[in-house]
């Protein structure tokens, strides 16, 4: 008989007015040994951070910016498809606060072809309490008027749905899916790949990643994309980012 997997860690809140950045105030938590579930949610950021160095537009009160500690018990090189579950996570949450979601790999919220949310995740190997994971997530919820720069790009819930979501019910549900997610992932060792096809908006698309070109054909438990490059070939990418050469498919959610 297999061991019933343990349940997700209680949570625990710091709920913070402005700060630099979530993600720097979550490892700074944990270095001072806060736990599995600690969840840290912002008002503002001043140097919200995204993925590749980019910065995150953090305006106050308006959207969601939270961190989330995970005590990691997996080794480092079994961590890769930890981010494609985080992000089903996000994209869970939003179908229960009833705006269905997609996802583009890794981690990228897309409702309508635009970005609703990012996720930054950050492996710590150097504190007190063991290996941590710092999964820092944006999700715009009632922003109506975004910079130029990402007007093409970006939506929040308050667009898409016409209406209004509070913080606090946003991040309740965003952290409890985390830590579900979170935990599975541990028992199971890898990401959830077939939830993860189920919401991913480029299956099949033409796609550029680094210097491949080709179809985006699959996920890998590991985290990897894999692409079927102009030749025929597969080709695996652990890393980076993925552009579509077509368009987002206009769709909503996970169908
Ligand atoms: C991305 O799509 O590039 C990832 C964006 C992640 C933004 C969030 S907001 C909360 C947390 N704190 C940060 O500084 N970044 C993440």
């Amino acid at each position: 008989m297999s061991a019933r997997p343990a349940d997700p860690p209680e949570l625990h809140w710091r709920w913070l007015g402005e700060v630099d950045s979530t993600n720097l105030r979550a490892a700074a938590f944990a270095r001072k040994g806060a736990p599995s579930g600690t969840v840290v949610v912002a008002e503002a950021q001043t140097q919200g951070r995204g993925r590749l160095g980019r910065s995150w537009w953090s305006p106050p009160g308006d959207n969601l910016y939270l961190s989330y500690v995970h005590r990691v018990h997996l080794a480092p090189d079994q961590l890769g498809g930890l981010t494609l579950d985080a992000g089903l996570a996000v994209a869970e949450a939003m179908d229960e606060l009833g705006l269905p979601a997609g996802l583009k790999w890794p981690n990228d919220v897309i409702v309508a072809g635009r970005k609703l949310g990012g996720l930054l995740t950050e492996l710590h190997t150097d504190l007190p309490g063991g290996d941590t994971v710092v999964v820092g997530v944006g999700v715009d919820l009632n922003t109506r008027a975004f910079p130029p720069e990402l007007q093409p790009l970006a939506t929040s819930f308050a667009l898409e749905t016409g209406l209004t979501v509070s913080v606090q019910r946003a991040a309740h549900a965003v952290a409890a899916h985390l830590a579900a997610r979170l935990q599975a992932f541990e028992s199971r060792g890898g990401a959830d790949v077939a939830a993860y096809l189920e919401r991913w908006v480029l299956s099949d698309a033409p796609v550029r990643a680094g210097d491949v070109v080709g179809r985006a054909a699959r996920v890998e438990a590991d985290g990897a994309l894999v692409l079927v490059a102009e030749d025929g070939h597969e080709v695996r990418v652990a890393s980076g980012e993925v552009t579509s050469l077509a368009g987002w498919p206009a769709r909503g959610g996970a169908a």
